[in-house]
């Protein structure tokens, strides 16, 4: 699957077979977040994977749209480390999401199913998930992905909209 495919074809799933995701497919997830661009190349974000069930419980129960993480074999808490920004409070929100989102891309390249799970910007989530799985002070969770072989993969719709784009100006 070329790059093209695995961002068009890409879709959130939540349901996910017994197969386990071995290491060395999280190494390659984990490859291609870490290949993201960054602000001033600070390469703030961070990484929490979690295999534990009792651990992933807690992370399905930050908010009601969690629950894919109860049933997945294995999340990835994505966080921004405030302590590597070179402009303290600018960029760390920005180099997760931008390694979000090749995660997302590499586990669609792979066969793999995800989906983003918010926990930025809600104080409340942002707690539940520093507590589940102990962020040290400075290091801020952005999101949860949820991994895993996908039960089914829903067809992706041209999403392409000329109305969203102006040319020149607004
Ligand atoms: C910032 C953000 C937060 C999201 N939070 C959740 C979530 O908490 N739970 C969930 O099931 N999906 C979540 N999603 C996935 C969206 O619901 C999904 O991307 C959207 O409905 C479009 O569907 P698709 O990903 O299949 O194209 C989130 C996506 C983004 C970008």
């Amino acid at each position: 699957m070329d790059a093209l495919e695995a961002i068009t074809s890409r879709r959130s799933i939540r349901r996910y077979t017994d197969e386990p995701v071995t290491e060395t497919e999280l190494e390659a997830l984990l490859r291609a977040a870490m290949c993201a661009p960054s602000g001033f190349g600070q390469r703030s974000a961070r990484y929490v994977v979690v295999r534990e069930p009792d651990t992933r419980r807690m992370l399905s129960e930050v908010s009601k749209h969690a629950g894919p993480v109860a049933g997945a074999p294995v999340a990835i808490v994505v966080c921004g480390d405030t302590t590597a920004e070179r402009h303290p409070g600018t960029y760390f929100i920005h180099d997760a999401v931008a390694a979000l989102e090749n995660l997302l891309t590499a586990a669609t390249a792979l066969g793999l199913g995800a989906v983003w799970v918010g926990v930025h910007p809600w104080p409340d989530r942002m707690d539940a998930v520093r507590a589940a799985v102990g962020l040290p002070e400075g290091v801020e969770p952005i999101a949860t992905v949820a991994v895993g072989h996908p039960e089914s993969v829903p067809v992706s719709p041209d999403r392409y909209d000329e109305t969203f784009v102006h040319r020149e100006r607004w």
